[in-house]
């Protein structure tokens, strides 16, 4: 055993801690990238479009994606894998292809050292418009200096608005961006520009695909066919507590849309409900709706065997696709640090509903169940 004069002082540890990287005099790395609040804006709805998703163009054996890739490696058996040795902005169309079949894959994917955050918003904005038309959000802060699509996140000791927006409430909340949309997105990307100091301010994933294949063959079978109302109304009433500050540059949004949906490039089903915007589920009354959904946020956020965790440094870009996964911000460090950074967020498709097969065959074929004899 050591002698309590081994165990480190808590100095001593301090002076080992990596910190994460700051201006010295406090300021923001990326200043460019502040967040601008005009409650005088509007913006026109996308509207309606065709999607023709770029995952469906993709080479399976991911040659222009992996070209330089160094090393891969898995963060948890059902979600995530992080990339070394690839520049986001030096994918080619087809590697970009490539980058949306293994983020329908893989649910998300991590890669660090980016120069995606210093190529400008032009350049950023056509990497991921190669996903689909950008989504503007209807309240969050975008740069000052321009472009739209860019969704900052912030939060500062000089700008606690959105640390404000949790305040006597959980800060996990697992969603799906935009699930209100009636073409929802697809291939996101979140780019870090400064993280807090030492850690925290991860970013919690769950694969929708692993939720759905967890439940037992019976009660998928309940839930295909279901359709939901998913509404922003939470989130609307939340920023217009900000008052002649408030930000509403487009109208609230509702959607109904499969409690169950199909990728239209893997074909696989995912469980798309989520505790922030769906509201209830259609033809059910209401407690009966309230209950499904609460055991389903309840299965969602419980279920850390296909959950993971990917954490960020300056120029981390976690690239994900939001049909197949829920996420959730932590807001786990000191409140006062900054954390900063911007999401591009390319609509897809309206979402495909999964069609109830009587006898699939799943269960037979799920070597977990069947060794189990749960078929
Ligand atoms: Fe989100």
């Amino acid at each position: 055993m050591p002698s309590i004069a081994n165990v480190p002082s808590p100095d001593g540890l301090a002076s080992k801690t990596v910190i994460r990287e700051k201006k010295e005099d406090g300021t923001p790395l990326y200043p460019d990238y502040m967040p601008f609040y005009d409650p005088l804006e509007k913006v026109d709805d996308i509207g309606a479009f065709e999607h023709k998703d770029a995952g469906l163009r993709a080479d399976a054996a991911l040659p222009n994606l992996l070209k330089n890739a160094s090393k891969v490696y898995d963060l948890s058996p059902h979600v995530g894998t992080e990339i070394e040795g690839v520049q986001l902005s030096g994918l080619t169309p087809e590697g970009l292809d490539e980058l949306a079949l293994l983020a329908a894959k893989r649910g998300a994917l991590v890669f660090r050292n980016q120069d995606f955050k210093d190529i400008g918003f032009e350049a950023q904005k056509k990497i991921a418009s190669h996903f689909g038309p950008l989504h503007i959000h209807g309240w969050a802060p975008h740069p000052a200096a321009g472009s739209a699509e860019h969704m900052i996140i912030y939060d500062h000791k000089e700008d606690l608005r959105v640390r404000r927006s949790w305040k006597g409430r959980s800060p996990i909340q697992w969603h799906t961006d935009q699930s209100p949309e009636a073409q929802t997105p697809g291939t996101s990307f979140i780019a870090m520009l400064e993280s807090p100091a030492t850690a925290g301010g991860d970013t919690l994933v769950s694969s929708s695909v692993q939720a759905f294949k967890a439940l037992s063959p019976r009660f998928r079978k309940r839930l295909e066919g279901l359709t939901a109302i998913h509404s922003n109304n939470d989130g609307v009433s939340q920023e217009l507590k900000n008052g002649s500050g408030a930000v509403m540059r487009r109208q609230e949004l509702t959607a109904e849309h499969p409690v169950v949906r199909v990728h239209p490039v893997t074909g696989e089903k995912a469980l798309y409900i989520n505790p922030v915007y769906t509201k209830r589920i259609v033809g059910y009354d209401q407690e009966e709706s309230d209950y499904l959904l609460g055991f389903l946020f309840d299965h969602i956020a419980k279920r850390a065997d296909f959950q993971c965790r990917v954490r960020y440094e300056a120029g981390t870009v976690l690239v994900w696709d939001q049909r197949v996964t829920n996420h959730s911000q932590t807001l786990d460090y000191p409140a006062g640090d900054r954390r900063h950074g911007f999401r591009l967020t390319p609509l897809a498709e309206k979402p495909i509903p999964s069609l109830v097969e009587e006898d699939d065959g799943e269960c037979e074929k799920d070597f977990g169940r069947a060794s189990l004899g749960l078929c």
